[in-house]
């Protein structure tokens, strides 16, 4: 919210679903924290509530047409959008997202969001099959890449009777969120991450891979979201799915993955290189399927690009240079490998875990000894999501030290 005496002005825009009643309570809790609040309704919305509803708890006209001559002629649509600090659109149903995700302006509402420089926050609402539509997920990657706020959805009962995500959060939950970017540390921040495994191939069915599964950067990228930041996440071959809101981009060899770091290296603010990339790639790929002739088979392998190393290189030459964590899977001598690669790659952080023997990869729960210059801190072994949550705190803590300094 932006310093100044007068009440914070936010706009409220209400699109269809049944959970249009509780923005009335949304309503309620912001001018109770001393906002002033005007509502604009899609034509879905007043299916549920009616106008006059919105008018009474928010104090003022409510909004609902996009060409309505009287309205247009005390504050037209474009003032309204200069007016809002902040616009929250609760409920935000699968079909409101859509069209603001491809830039529709065919009511107020969306003409609003397309009109307005103020940030946006979306709080959903939907059936959880509509939520978790690939259409619509990649809806919100679109709107969370370009830099909107998604608060919510909630998991648990749904007014269809059925249980999932997409409920939408509780009023009080939504209002706090919008008033208070304290909880969102790294809004406005671009976290880049890379997870999982790469595959380098042999030959067209073959590749040498490893054990990791990928969890604990997709903890990260949905840790570091949970904090307000624009995430994506460079990822190799895994069964995990990539969270909602977060920008995935899949690779497969090192070298995919070098590129898809580098070229977003320069609007990066913070870097997680935890992917258990190959050291090593066959020289020469077959591009038909090696035969079972010889006794013996070599394979010649070559170096892959370090990614980490290259971003840290690359990143002290760029004007603003992204904090890097990185990671370091080892099987003995922790802290001293550790302490090694934090040096020689030239990173501000680095999170050490034990690996081998049933440890880490694969494994739903983990440990990091986490070091940086003249400092360090054990994460405890707990569940991954957990330890992200836990990391992703380290790391705001060190780029605030940082930012200090
Ligand atoms: N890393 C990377 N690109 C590589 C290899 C590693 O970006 N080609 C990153 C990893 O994501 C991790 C860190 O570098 O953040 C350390 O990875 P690790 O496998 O522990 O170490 P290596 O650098 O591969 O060294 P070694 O295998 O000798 O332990």
């Amino acid at each position: 919210m932006t310093e100044h005496d007068s009440k914070p002005r936010i706009l409220v825009g209400v699109s269809g679903g049944i959970a249009a009643y509780k923005a009335c309570e949304l309503v309620r809790e912001l001018r109770r924290a001393g906002c002033e609040v005007r509502v604009v309704m899609t034509a879905g919305a007043q299916a549920f509530v009616t106008p006059l509803t919105f008018q009474a708890l928010s104090g003022a006209p409510v909004r609902t047409e996009l060409l309505d001559a009287e309205a247009e002629s005390g504050m037209d649509h474009i003032a309204l959008a200069r007016w809002a600090e902040r616009i929250v659109v609760a409920p935000a149903s699968a079909n409101l997202i859509a069209r603001f995700a491809q830039g529709l302006a065919d009511d107020l509402l969306s003409t609003l969001l397309l009109a307005t420089t103020a940030p946006v926050a979306l709080a959903p609402a939907m059936n959880h099959r509509m939520w978790a539509h690939p259409a619509t997920q990649a809806n919100i990657a679109t709107l969370v890449e370009r830099g909107v706020t998604l608060i919510g959805p909630d998991s648990g009962d749904q007014a269809c009777g059925e249980q999932g995500e997409g409920r939408l959060r509780e009023p009080a939950a939504i209002a706090r969120e919008l008033l208070q970017p304290a909880d969102v540390p790294l809004a406005g921040r671009h976290v880049l991450i890379t997870a999982g495994p790469t595959f380098e191939p042999i030959d067209p069915v073959r590749f040498i891979g490893n054990r990791s599964s990928g969890r604990m950067g997709f903890a990260l990228a949905a840790a570091a979201r949970e904090a307000g930041a624009r995430v994506t996440l460079v990822h190799g071959p895994t069964a995990e799915a990539v969270p909602a809101g977060i920008k995935g981009v899949a690779t497969e060899t090192a070298a995919a993955m070098h590129a898809a770091v580098m070229e977003r290296l320069p609007e990066t603010d913070i870097l997680i290189a935890a992917a258990a990339v190959a050291d090593y790639r066959p020289a020469e790929a077959q591009t038909q399927k090696i035969k079972k002739a010889a006794p013996v088979l070599n394979l010649t392998l070559e170096r892959t690009e370090d990614i980490l190393a290259e971003a840290a290189s690359h990143a002290a030459t760029l004007p603003r240079r992204p904090f890097l964590v990185g990671f370091a899977a080892e099987t003995e001598q922790l802290r001293e490998h550790a302490e090694a690669k934090r040096r020689t790659k030239a990173v501000d952080l680095i999170a050490a875990n034990r690996v081998g023997e049933g440890l880490a990869f694969g494994t739903a729960d983990n440990e990091l000894l986490c070091i940086w210059e003249g400092g360090e801190r054990t994460l405890p072994n707990q569940p991954k999501t957990q330890l992200a949550r836990a990391l992703i705190d380290l790391v705001i803590e060190r780029l605030a030290e940082r930012e200090t300094d």
